[in-house]
């Protein structure tokens, strides 16, 4: 539907314009927010860091829960760290939607009233200390790999934005895989944990890179609009081809038993997650759905006094400029 939306909007374009912006994609060229652009690409990217900066506002419910629980002060510290850096990518990302004429209020709304999504990994719960390292390893490795080749992403405000957020998120991937460094090699109880939080979030993991090829919507506008710079199989397969190797080396075993290296193209041959799942997880009905969405509509009630205070003084500071002038 969407996908026949944008192009059937795209039909009602100014041809030659369309060729023109087009030719300028192709050439490697980043399009600024005052540019002419077709209204598919507009929306396509709203919807897409609309969703992304969601996803790291959300992302910070799973690790903020265990800020008060980290085992010592320097991994409170750490993670305190963390989950404030998430906060600020969710700021540079609204940032740069923003320059696409969407107010962040309008975007926190539709995420609030469920008609824009966030990442599905942050609708599983945190159960245990090592579900902090496995987040850190696993959901941090996956959004980096997805994020790396966003840097060069078409739209120059995103583009910009994404070069910040990934110096941060391999901090976040290394300091994860540091916290399942240290539970592998622990207590036979410890490297339990480790493995139990790699069996949880080995699947929801390869889910975040979105449904097949064959079933992706977007995949194929976006790419060539160069939004997106990669399909989603082929970042699924480079995060499990990169990650395994990480898993042997903890001693730690992924959870597929159909798991094997072709030694000839040098990648792994996996089971696909539960798609199932999946889409419903997409639908509401993930283990945390509820929870999150109510944790975010709680904060955005409770913050609305600070709101109307700083909107009350802004206006009272205007008024006063114009009564002057
Ligand atoms: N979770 C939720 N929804 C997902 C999804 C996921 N993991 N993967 C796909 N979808 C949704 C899409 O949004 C789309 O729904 P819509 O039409 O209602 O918007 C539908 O499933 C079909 O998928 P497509 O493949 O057609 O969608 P895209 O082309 O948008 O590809 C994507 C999905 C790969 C996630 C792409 O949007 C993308 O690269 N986004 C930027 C990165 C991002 O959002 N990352 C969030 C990860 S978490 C994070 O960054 C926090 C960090 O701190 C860990």
């Amino acid at each position: 539907m969407y996908a026949q939306m944008i192009k059937s909007e795209a039909s009602r374009e100014d041809p030659e314009k369309l060729a023109a912006f087009q030719a300028r994609i192709d050439a490697g060229d980043k399009i600024e927010p005052k540019d002419w652009m077709p209204l598919g690409y507009r929306k396509t990217l709203i919807r897409q860091i609309g969703q992304h900066a969601h996803s790291e506002i959300v992302g910070q419910l799973p690790e903020g829960n265990w800020i008060t629980r980290a085992p010592t002060l320097e991994r409170k510290a750490i993670l305190l760290a963390k989950v404030q850096d998430e906060a600020g990518h969710g700021l540079y990302l609204y940032c740069a939607a923003e320059t696409l004429g969407v107010t962040r209020d309008e975007l926190t709304e539709m995420l609030l009233d469920g008609r824009m999504k966030y990442s599905s990994i942050f609708n599983y719960p945190t159960l245990t200390w090592a579900d902090m390292g496995a987040v850190g390893w696993l959901v941090d490795g996956a959004a980096i790999m997805n994020q790396v080749p966003l840097q060069r992403t078409s739209f120059g405000p995103y583009s910009r934005a994404m070069i910040r957020i990934c110096k941060e998120e391999s901090f976040h991937q290394r300091q994860g895989y540091d916290i399942m460094m240290k539970m592998a090699a622990g207590t036979p109880a410890q490297k339990k944990m480790a493995q139990d939080a790699l069996n949880r979030f080995w699947y929801p993991s390869l889910m975040m890179f979105g449904p097949s090829d064959k079933e992706s919507v977007h995949s194929e506008q976006s790419m060539a609009w160069k939004i997106k710079m990669n399909t989603n199989d082929e970042l699924r397969q480079k995060f499990v081809d990169q990650t395994v190797p990480q898993a042997h080396y903890l001693g730690l075993t992924v959870p597929d038993e159909h798991l094997k290296l072709d030694e000839e193209t040098g990648h792994y041959a996996f089971s696909q997650p539960d798609w199932s799942e999946f889409f419903d997880v997409l639908k509401g009905n993930g283990p945390c759905n509820r929870e999150r969405l109510a944790a975010r509509n709680k904060a955005w009630d409770d913050g609305k006094w600070v709101r109307d205070g700083l909107l009350a003084h802004a206006d009272k500071k205007a008024a006063r400029k114009v009564a002057a002038e």
